[in-house]
């Protein structure tokens, strides 16, 4: 018996989708199949995925490679508790294939299902480690406006979009947001002769003096910020973050979860600047999707507080899937596919080609800002090139409008998110520019 789309449509509406709203999920596309950057839904359509998912199928859909390497770990193993005293091989293979690879010095692993679990394992080993230390009173997080780090309950308040506050509050504690290196709209201080970098680090150690250097804990940062509009820092910004966070003895956390495995041209983003974290947060690409997987990974300095610990300190803290045994397979295969096919070297010579064909779009009249890196993009919608009063409506429009032509793009505000998977070859690249600009000649 097939199934019409409509019918699919109303039995949908038993789950509850991610930022409900009943306005916001009226006429979903509902997918039925994937193949590389093309996703075909149930009523004939065929979408060429620009987003990859939700910037993580890096080696795009309908790789049988990863479906055996599930197949073949499930029929062995699909899971066993990582907890008092048991282990599996896959997730010891990925540890120890993760050990150093992302940053030197970073070498021990601890397994999550996703970016907001893997952001709070993040926060409580911040905590963790500075009550090791025996300075128990650094418990605070500064993070920037405009970030996302997730949606758990510190996740939520640790990200600086403040609709993700609105119907949630009381606010955990302890969150403090500064102004993000926004080239294009930076809303912080800018003193005179000051770079946009040196002024948002500036924020950064202004704030950890306001608060107290003996109550800061950690400073989190998308090294490239995705939900918050894709904001590429200028290159003077996380040298400057690195030395301020070791002068006030603040752990500097990376959230990679979007900029993780190849995504902007190096395997991890901070590489770009030279910069090492202290905790680094991944999900998202680790399997490209293709199964639950995250984790943290933290410095071999936060390793060694924990050895010496005694009974009544124990790091209470772990999921049931940490380690999950099909997912670290996945993950250990879908790395292998993104080595050998060179990702980090095709998202920064594919990006190149993305980058010149949306800024060639810079000519339409509501084009304020293209930016990006490697293969993460946006493309600012103004009403106003001089002001840069931002159009929302007019980017969902636009959304909208490319969506018909059979593109998916990400509304962001008055920002469209472009960051397609790192499979995607040349011709797919252009078609991405050629109906965008299609979309935005539909809505002029
Ligand atoms: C930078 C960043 N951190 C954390 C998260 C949360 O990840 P998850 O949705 O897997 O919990 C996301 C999700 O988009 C993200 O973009």
């Amino acid at each position: 018996m097939t199934i019409d789309t409509t019918t699919w449509i109303e039995k949908d509406y038993k789950q509850l989708h991610p930022t409900y709203h009943p306005k916001s999920h009226v006429n979903p596309l509902v997918i039925e199949r994937g193949e590389g950057v093309w996703l075909y839904t149930t009523d004939g359509q065929k979408i060429l995925d620009g987003m990859a998912g939700l910037w993580n199928v890096n080696v795009g859909y309908g790789r049988e490679e990863l479906a055996k390497a599930a197949y073949d770990q499930m029929k062995e193993l699909a899971f066993t508790s990582g907890f008092s005293g048991m282990t599996n091989l896959p997730s010891i293979e990925l540890a120890d294939k993760l050990a150093g690879f992302a940053y030197e010095g970073l070498n021990t692993t601890m397994f999550t299902s996703g970016g907001s679990e893997s952001n709070d394992s993040a926060f409580k080993t911040a905590r963790y480690y500075w009550k090791r230390k025996r300075k128990p009173g650094k418990y605070k997080v500064i993070a920037r406006k405009g970030s996302y780090h997730g949606v758990t309950l510190a996740a939520t308040f640790a990200t600086g979009l403040e609709k993700y506050h609105t119907m949630f509050g009381p606010a955990v504690e302890g969150f403090i947001h500064i102004p993000a290196p926004h080239p294009y709209r930076f809303d912080g201080q800018l003193r005179t002769g000051e770079t946009v970098g040196q002024a948002a680090a500036r924020a950064l150690e202004e704030a950890i003096i306001r608060e107290g250097t003996d109550t800061v804990a950690a400073f989190i940062a998308e090294p490239v910020m995705g939900v918050g509009g894709v904001i590429v820092p200028p290159d003077d910004y996380f040298p400057l973050v690195r030395a301020i966070c070791d002068k006030y003895e603040v752990l500097f956390i990376a959230d990679e979860v979007i900029t993780g495995f190849g995504r902007t041209g190096e395997w991890f983003a901070l590489k770009h600047w030279n910069v090492k974290p202290d905790i680094l947060s991944f999900a998202k690409a680790i399997t490209s999707g293709y199964a639950q997987l995250g984790g943290i990974q933290i410095s071999d300095e936060i390793r060694e507080t924990m050895e010496s610990a005694d009974d009544t300190e124990a790091y209470m803290h772990g999921f049931t899937y940490s380690g999950h045994a099909m997912a670290c397979a996945v993950g250990l295969k879908n790395i292998e596919i993104m080595e050998h096919e060179d990702y980090p070297n095709r998202a920064r010579e594919l990006g190149n080609r993305l980058f010149e064909g949306l800024k060639s779009l810079r000519e339409f009249p509501f084009v304020g800002d293209v930016r990006g890196l490697g293969l993460i993009y946006g493309v600012e919608i103004v009403s106003n090139k001089e002001t840069k009063a931002a159009d929302p409506a007019m980017a969902s429009r636009i959304f909208k409008a490319a969506q018909d032509r059979g593109l998916r793009s990400r509304p962001l505000g008055n920002v469209l998110a472009f960051s397609p998977p790192l499979s995607i070859n040349e011709e797919e690249v252009d078609e991405i520019v050629k109906r965008l600009g299609a979309a935005m000649d539909g809505v002029m």
